[in-house]
């Protein structure tokens, strides 16, 4: 990705970073920056840090950071493009005179036209394909609500959309990296062959990935699109982009399990549901929902594995913050098969009856996932899902309730909360993913970077005495290159970034507050001389890579000796004393 950094500075100078984020984070100021939980993992405490001053954000913990843009590429799953436009747009700048210069499209523009090209063959298709327009005709989908879906049929063939796509003019790479190919034993071959296709869509309207259905009994039923750069499991929600103005207007979401649920609910006039795709709930589901309604209506399957997926999904969402509440169906039914059966109207009074979540816990006492009558477990489950929840006023109220509902005194019901909150949470740990591995990197690069950035005017000399091939790491290496090359300014290099390098950039300029000697809240660092930290990084550079060249000259004349080469091995030891002489 390549563009012109004038538009971006425009945009930049115009906006403030903190705004900006604001509108999707919770900040707090501290000092002179700005601090909130991390929207790109999950956290307790906040180490997510926006800096007014620089105009950039790092976060402590999962180690990404950015600018206003990296943000909200980020942040909404956008193309480079996209929010451009929309930063464009809230600082009031004409992107037309920049145009020219603006944007070379790149993989996730590409994997978008894919996308858009292959829905539009897969519902050209679905047409054709009278077994097709049956199968659904026989589940009661009209043509309106598959045209609202835009749901599709992928042929019976090896490579019809391979050719296809190919035909328009995308790279075999492009339509591998889509998962819509799968080499097989004689090369590519279509990933969905004989299935009704249900696009995936983004928030935004954008098809990112697919799923298919068979059309009778065969094996797997369901098969979706990998995880492909624009396409993430955990992050998407089947029919939000539909449901999401109902689910404002209502106050409030439904989930539902799956695909047919989602179009059934939606045909019947319940627009404000969603499903996840075959997974399980995530914290990232949540906060995609958080950003339209705080209260949740799970409405699952009756069975054990609907049982099991509304307890993870009720402790999942009560983390998040959400307001949950439960039905479980009849037994066998799912939410397409009771509409079907009962209507509109029914499925309208069973929503009614949506149980708390202590409720929803306390009735499985009387089913076979519980011994019967076996308080302890049921309490020890609801407490567990209880002792998620943020809000201690939430929490007080939900212990009243379950110690009503068990007929326990809620003394003893705080005594068990107590000792679980003391247990350390063995699903909390997983939650806790940060989206990046923080790397130790070696800490003289590191200090050569961060001169760069701090004493710019000075930065000639350090280009002068250092050679990229002094970093041993691929990342400091590369953003020293690019500073090399002229980027010394982070405003424009930061645009220029890889996003680990961004990550890593990012860091640096916090760090640097320290090292000036403005001292941040959490500073150690004592003043330090730049001048004599220069001095020591390129010693100990020089020396490092003076041991390895050490270290490879051993080897070389240790092979000589055994080939007897003795014209070879005498010029290697000379080079050997040389080098030796210079340290
Ligand atoms: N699923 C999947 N892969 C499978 C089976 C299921 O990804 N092999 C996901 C799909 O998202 C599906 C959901 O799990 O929609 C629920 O599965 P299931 O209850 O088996 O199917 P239904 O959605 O009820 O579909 P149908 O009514 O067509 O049988
Ligand atoms: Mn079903």
């Amino acid at each position: 990705m390549s563009y012109n950094s004038s538009p971006l500075e425009e945009i930049k100078s115009r906006l403030d970073i903190v705004d900006v984020i604001s509108e999707y984070v919770p900040l707090k100021k501290t000092g002179q920056n700005w601090k909130g939980l991390c929207p790109f993992h999950s956290e307790k405490t906040p180490s997510f840090i926006v800096s007014p001053s620089k105009q950039i954000y790092h976060c402590f913990g999962c180690g990404s950071g950015g600018d206003v843009f990296t943000f909200l590429n980020k942040y909404e799953n956008l193309s480079f493009k996209e929010s451009l436009d929309i930063l464009a747009k809230k600082a009031g700048v004409q992107l037309k005179k920049f145009q020219r210069d603006t944007v070379i499209a790149g993989e996730r523009e590409n994997l978008l036209n894919l996308h858009r090209d292959a829905i539009v063959f897969y519902q050209e298709r679905l047409k054709q394909k009278p077994i097709a327009m049956n199968y659904l005709k026989n589940r009661g989908i009209n043509g309106e609500i598959q045209k609202l879906f835009s749901i599709g049929y992928s042929p019976d063939l090896w490579d019809a959309l391979f050719s296809y796509l190919q035909n328009k003019g995308y790279k075999i790479e492009i339509i591998k990296r889509a998962g819509l190919i799968a080499p097989g034993s004689r090369g590519y071959h279509d990933t969905f062959r004989n299935r009704i296709i249900f696009p995936i869509f983004d928030l935004r309207g954008e098809v990112v990935a697919f799923g298919g259905r068979v059309m009778d009994d065969s094996m797997p039923k369901y098969l979706n699109s990998p995880e492909t750069p624009i396409f993430s499991k955990g992050r998407i929600l089947y029919g939000l982009n539909l449901a999401k103005d109902s689910i404002k207007k209502t106050g409030f979401v439904i989930f539902v399990e799956g695909y047919i649920d989602v179009i059934t609910t939606h045909m019947y006039g319940f627009a404000n549901t969603v499903a996840p795709l075959g997974t399980a709930l995530t914290q990232e589901h949540g906060k995609l929902i958080k950003r339209f309604t705080q209260e949740a209506l799970l409405v699952f399957d009756g069975d054990i594995s609907g049982v099991k997926a509304a307890k993870s999904g009720v402790n999942i969402l009560l983390e998040g913050g959400l307001n949950v509440k439960v039905l479980l169906l009849p037994d066998g039914e799912d939410p397409d098969s009771f509409l079907r059966k009962r209507g509109r109207d029914a499925f309208g009074s069973l929503l009614k009856k949506a149980v708390s979540v202590v409720d929803f816990f306390v009735m499985q006492s009387g089913d076979d996932s519980y011994p019967k009558g076996d308080i302890a477990l049921v309490a020890h489950d609801a407490l567990g899902a209880i002792s998620k929840i943020p809000s201690s006023v939430l929490q007080g109220y939900y212990v009243k309730l379950l110690s009503e509902r068990l007929k326990i005194n809620e003394l003893f019901i705080r005594e068990e909360l107590r000792k679980i909150r003391k247990k350390p949470q063995r699903e909390n740990k997983h939650m806790e993913n940060p989206g990046v591995q923080l790397k130790p990197r070696p800490m003289d690069e590191i200090y050569l970077l961060q001169l760069i950035l701090q004493f710019p005017e000075k930065s000639y000399e350090i280009f002068d005495a250092v050679s990229e091939e002094d970093f041993e790491d691929p990342v400091t290496r590369a953003l020293f290159k690019k500073m090399k090359n002229g980027l010394t300014d982070y405003n424009i290099l930061i645009t220029k970034c890889e996003e680990e390098e961004r990550n890593l950039l990012t860091g640096l300029l916090f760090k640097s507050e320290r090292l000036s000697g403005i001292r941040t809240e959490d500073s150690e660092t004592e003043l330090a001389d730049p001048e004599k930290i220069f001095r020591d990084c390129l010693k100990r550079l020089k020396s490092k890579k003076r041991q390895i060249l050490l270290y490879k000259l051993q080897d070389e004349i240790k092979s000589a000796e055994l080939e007897k080469n003795d014209g070879l091995l005498k010029s290697l030891l000379q080079e050997k004393q040389k080098l030796l002489k210079e340290s």
